[in-house]
């Protein structure tokens, strides 16, 4: 029964830590409105054209249309049941919006694997995206991540800016779980061809099987500078101009924000999910307007990101996480089990931090430091010029 117990709860705590689904969300189904240049999938007596170029084309459901024309190379799948039917009478308006010339196949870019807007994350399978704000590296998949292409869908995948070293946990496309091997077999082949993009370079992904078991959380990896350069490549065309003056930037993210961040030291004992829950109850929750992140970086420090539109209220919070993380690192760190932290506010630059184990000096007191320094600098001046008086004298 003891066992029973103890295995229940390791499960449950192996669950926790951060696995998530990561669900490729383009495809190129041929009864997607968006991969047509009609704005709609073909229907009626149209003229279909699906270019030279032009990926894989998954058919699910039954259509008609006057007329195909294929690629010289290229494959269309018919899924279970399908069939197309070829008619040249003119359909009703209703059902089929008229469209002034031929339709043809538009989605002939692929979507890059580095785009976070690629990606859903999920705790389930086939379960709805959630839309928990997170760090940008981190919406693309991770090292402990399950990535999936879904079943009964076309896909066509850019993965010519692909890092060497990125690695998620597992890979199923349509079906068929791939192993490191396995898939660079398949993207050698005429089917992965057509559906991954390589370029001339030979991007390798890892996929490890191995999940996080680190009760103190595991970082995702893709806050290393190649790899985070990568994704911000895509999302800093649409960065958000912060409406701050000082605004700061979080590591592994893209764009400015205005707020504050912490950078926090592990101690002997930390768990993830305590301290984010402690933190939540006692800060987070009650302050709806600011948006929280906290991850595991490479290096295993642990951000904590607070944002509001104007920064103000996450500097305040901030503040006060700030004096709470100090009281607990004074009375022996037995409510977050943590070593030591800085906090990052409206500059790049660490508000300065001498020892790792107390916060940031105050700007009262960098004042202070300045004028000391200037009344002894006055003092030298003083001092140099009655001696030099009066040695010339
Ligand atoms: C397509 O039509 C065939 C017969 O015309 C039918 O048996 C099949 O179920 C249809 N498939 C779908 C996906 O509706
Ligand atoms: C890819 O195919 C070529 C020739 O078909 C072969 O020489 C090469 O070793 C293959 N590479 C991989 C990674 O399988
Ligand atoms: C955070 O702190 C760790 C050590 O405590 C250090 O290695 C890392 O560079 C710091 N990162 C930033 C962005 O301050």
């Amino acid at each position: 029964m003891l066992n029973a117990v103890l295995v229940y709860f390791n499960v449950f705590l192996l669950a926790q830590s951060g696995a998530i689904y990561r669900r490729w969300l383009p495809n190129t189904d041929f009864g997607n409105s968006q991969n047509w240049n009609a704005g709609r999938a073909p229907c009626g007596n149209d003229i279909v054209i699906i270019g030279e170029d032009s990926p894989i084309v998954y058919v699910q459901t039954n259509t008609t249309m006057k007329e195909l024309v294929l690629p010289t190379t290229g494959e269309l799948i018919l899924g279970r049941e399908v069939s197309l039917g070829f008619t040249s009478e003119k359909p009703d308006e209703s059902d089929c919006p008229d469209f002034d010339g031929d339709v043809e196949f538009s989605a002939t870019e692929p979507a890059s694997w580095m785009d976070k807007d690629s990606w859903c994350d999920t705790t389930t399978e086939r379960g709805a995206c959630n839309t928990a704000w997170r760090l940008d590296v981190e919406n693309v998949p991770c090292k402990y991540d399950d990535v999936i292409f879904p079943r009964d869908h076309g896909y066509f995948v850019d993965i010519s800016d692909m890092v060497a070293g990125m690695a998620v946990k597992s890979l199923k496309i349509t079906g068929s779980s791939m192993s490191t091997q396995t898939f660079a077999t398949f993207l050698n082949e005429t089917e992965g061809k057509l559906m991954f993009r390589s370029g001339t370079s030979s991007p390798s992904l890892t996929i490890t099987r191995k999940q996080c078991d680190d009760k103190g959380g595991c970082a995702c990896g893709n806050d290393q500078p190649e790899i985070s350069k990568k994704i911000c490549d895509h999302v800093k065309k649409n960065c958000d101009r912060p409406r701050c003056r000082k605004s700061v930037m979080p590591v592994g993210m893209c764009c400015r924000y205005c707020g504050a961040y912490f950078n926090i030291t592990k101690g002997y004992g930390f768990d993830l999910e305590l301290f984010k829950s402690t933190l939540s109850k006692e800060f987070l929750d009650n302050q709806k307007d600011v948006n929280n992140i906290i991850a595991v970086m490479t290096g295993d420090w642990v951000q904590l990101v607070l944002s509001d539109t104007t920064g103000e209220n996450s500097k305040k919070l901030a503040a006060s996480i700030r004096d709470d993380l100090n009281k607990d690192l004074a009375d022996g760190g037995h409510k977050y089990a943590i070593k030591g932290f800085q906090l990052f506010m409206e500059t790049i630059a660490p508000d300065v931090s001498s020892q790792p184990s107390t916060s940031s000096l105050s700007g009262g007191s960098i004042a202070a430091i300045v004028i000391c320094i200037i009344i002894l600098l006055i003092i030298v001046g003083v001092v140099l010029v009655v001696f030099v008086y009066r040695r010339t004298g």
